[in-house]
C-alpha cells in the first residue's frame, strides 16, 4: 500500500461489510449530491483533536469516547442528545477532578450510523431477510422492502448528523458545559442511585474549589475553560462511499480530511491490511482509531501501524483494545510490547463492550456490567505492569435509563432486560452504569499516577492552546 492515494483508491481493493445496493446509478447520484454538501467538521478541528491525543499518547491526559452503538432516525430528539451530553460531562468531570487527568471528549455521535454484522442475512419465522446494517443503509424493522439498502438514507444520515452536531456545539460552547453547573448535569432519574451520592459529593468539592478560585480572581468570565468545553465527534468509517463523498481537501494544508466526523475508526472486522477500509483510512489526515480484537497478532499490528501512521505522528493513531474480560491478559501484553519495541507513539484505549456480549437466558443480547468493569480493571493493570499509559476508554452508552446491560449498583437482572431495551444494535450502559464506570476509572487513574507520577511540566491541555 505505498501506491498513490486518492479518496477513491479504496474501490480497487477487496471490501467487506458493504451493502449490496440494487441501483448503482441511484447510489452514484446520492454520492455526488453528498460531495457537494458542506462539511460537517473542519480540518482545523481534527488537527486540534490530534494535538490533544498526542498529549494522551505522551501519558498526559485521558480519552473518553462513547455514545450509541448505532444512532437511529427514530430516536433523534433534543432530549436524547442533551441527556447523553449530560452524562458524558459528568463522566468527564469525574475523570478530571477525581482522576486528576485532562479529559479529551469524543462522542460516538453525529455520524455513527453504519454497522458491521456477523451475518449478511437473518431468518425470522422462516423468512430470510437481508441483515440490518444501520439506519444509513436500511430499516431495522424486518420487512422485505425495508431491509433493501436505500442510498437516500445516506442523505438522511448526513442531515441528522448536521442537526445533532449543531446542538452539541451549542451545548459545549454556549454555557451548558460551564463547570458552575456541575450539579445541574445530574439527571432526575439518577437522583436516588448510589452513583449519584458519590457524584454529589464530588460536585460539592468542585463547587468549593470554584468558590476558592473565584475568590482569587479566576472565574468562568476570566477563564473560558471553566465556561466551555471542546467536544469532538467520531464514528466507524464503514460505509466508504459516504466517507469518500465527505472527504475534502483542506485549503490550509492541502491535505485530505474526512469531514463526516473529527475522528474515524476502523472496526475489528474490516482491518485487513490489503483491504479497502485500511486503504481509505491511510490517506485522510484525521485522527484514526483501530479496533484490536483477539485475532490481531503483534506483527500484523505493526504492519498496520506502518500503513496508517508511517510518520509515527503522535495523536494520529488510537488503538482500541476489545478482547473480552477473560482475554485481555492473554493478548494485550504482547501487543503493548511490540508497539514499545518498535517505538510507536499510540494512544491505548479500552473498549470493554464488544468482547463481552452474551445472550441472556431471556433471549436478549446483553453485557454483564461486571465483565465490563473487569475488562477495564484488567486493561489498566496490564498497563501498570508494562509501565505504559492506559490512555482511554471507548464505550457504548446512553443518557437514558435503559435496561440493556445486566448488573450495576442498581442491579439490573435478566428479567429486567425486557423493561426498557431500546438499542438499535448492541446493549449500552445506562446513565447510572456509565457514571459508576467513571468512578472506577478515576480510582485506577489515581493508582497509575502514584506508580508513574506525571511530569512537573504537565499543563492543562485545553488551557495551553
Ligand atoms: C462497534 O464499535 O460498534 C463495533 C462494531 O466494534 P468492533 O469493530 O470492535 O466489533
Ligand atoms: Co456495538
Amino acid at each position: 500500500m505505498t501506491s498513490k492515494w486518492a479518496p477513491d483508491t479504496w474501490r480497487k481493493f477487496p471490501v467487506m461489510q458493504m451493502p449490496d445496493y440494487a441501483d448503482a446509478a441511484k447510489l452514484a447520484a446520492v454520492e455526488s449530491q453528498l460531495a457537494g454538501y458542506p462539511p460537517l467538521v473542519f480540518a482545523g478541528e481534527a488537527r486540534k483533536l490530534k494535538k490533544r491525543l498526542a498529549k494522551v499518547a505522551e501519558g498526559k491526559g485521558f480519552l473518553l469516547q462513547g455514545g450509541d452503538c448505532a444512532e437511529s432516525f427514530a430516536e433523534h430528539s433534543a432530549d436524547n442528545i442533551r441527556d447523553f451530553f449530560r452524562v458524558f460531562l459528568q463522566m468527564a468531570v469525574v475523570l478530571t477532578f477525581a482522576g486528576g487527568q485532562p479529559v479529551v471528549k469524543v462522542g460516538r455521535v453525529a455520524g455513527q450510523f453504519a454497522k458491521p454484522r456477523s451475518s449478511p442475512t437473518e431468518t425470522i419465522d422462516g423468512v430470510e431477510y437481508p441483515i440490518y446494517r444501520g439506519d444509513i443503509v436500511n430499516d431495522s424493522a424486518a420487512t422485505v422492502e425495508g431491509r433493501k439498502p436505500d442510498p437516500e438514507r445516506q442523505i438522511m444520515a448526513y442531515r441528522q448528523s448536521a442537526a445533532t452536531l449543531n446542538l452539541l456545539r451549542a451545548f459545549a460552547q454556549g454555557g451548558y458545559a460551564n463547570l458552575e453547573h456541575v450539579h445541574q448535569w445530574m439527571l432526575g432519574f439518577l437522583k436516588d442511585s448510589p452513583a449519584s451520592e458519590q457524584y454529589n459529593d464530588l460536585a460539592n468539592r468542585l463547587t468549593d474549589t470554584l468558590g476558592f478560585m473565584r475568590a482569587v480572581g479566576i472565574t468562568a468570565e476570566t477563564a473560558p475553560q471553566l465556561r466551555t468545553t471542546d467536544f469532538f465527534t467520531s464514528h466507524e468509517a464503514l460505509l466508504l462511499g459516504y466517507e469518500q463523498a465527505m472527504t475534502r481537501v483542506d485549503s490550509t494544508s492541502g491535505d485530505y480530511y474526512a469531514t463526516s466526523g473529527h475522528m474515524l475508526w476502523i472496526g475489528d472486522r474490516t482491518r485487513q491490511l490489503d483491504h479497502a477500509h485500511v486503504e481509505f483510512a491511510r490517506g485522510i489526515k484525521n485522527p484514526i482509531g483501530l479496533k484490536c480484537g483477539p485475532s490481531l497478532k503483534p506483527d500484523e499490528l505493526i504492519k498496520l501501524i506502518d500503513v496508517l501512521n508511517p510518520d509515527n505522528e503522535a495523536g494520529r493513531l488510537t488503538l482500541i483494545a476489545r478482547f473480552g474480560a477473560d482475554k485481555v491478559e492473554k493478548h494485550l501484553p504482547e501487543l503493548i510490547r511490540a508497539v514499545k519495541r518498535e517505538g510507536r507513539a499510540v494512544v491505548w484505549s479500552c473498549d470493554p463492550m464488544h468482547g463481552n456480549t452474551i445472550k441472556s437466558t431471556s433471549g436478549y443480547k446483553t453485557r454483564p456490567f461486571d465483565a465490563v468493569m473487569s475488562e477495564v480493571r484488567r486493561f489498566m493493570s496490564v498497563h501498570q505492569a508494562e509501565g505504559t499509559h492506559a490512555g482511554g476508554v471507548h464505550i457504548e452508552m446512553t443518557g437514558k435509563d435503559v435496561t440493556e446491560c445486566t448488573g450495576g449498583l442498581r442491579a439490573i437482572t435478566d428479567e429486567d432486560l425486557n423493561d426498557r431495551y431500546h438499542t438499535f444494535c448492541d446493549p449500552r450502559l445506562n446513565a447510572a452504569q456509565a457514571l459508576e464506570l467513571a468512578f472506577l476509572l478515576a480510582d485506577e487513574l489515581k493508582k497509575e499516577q502514584t506508580l508513574r507520577p506525571r511530569k512537573v511540566d504537565d499543563e492543562n491541555v485545553e488551557a495551553a492552546e
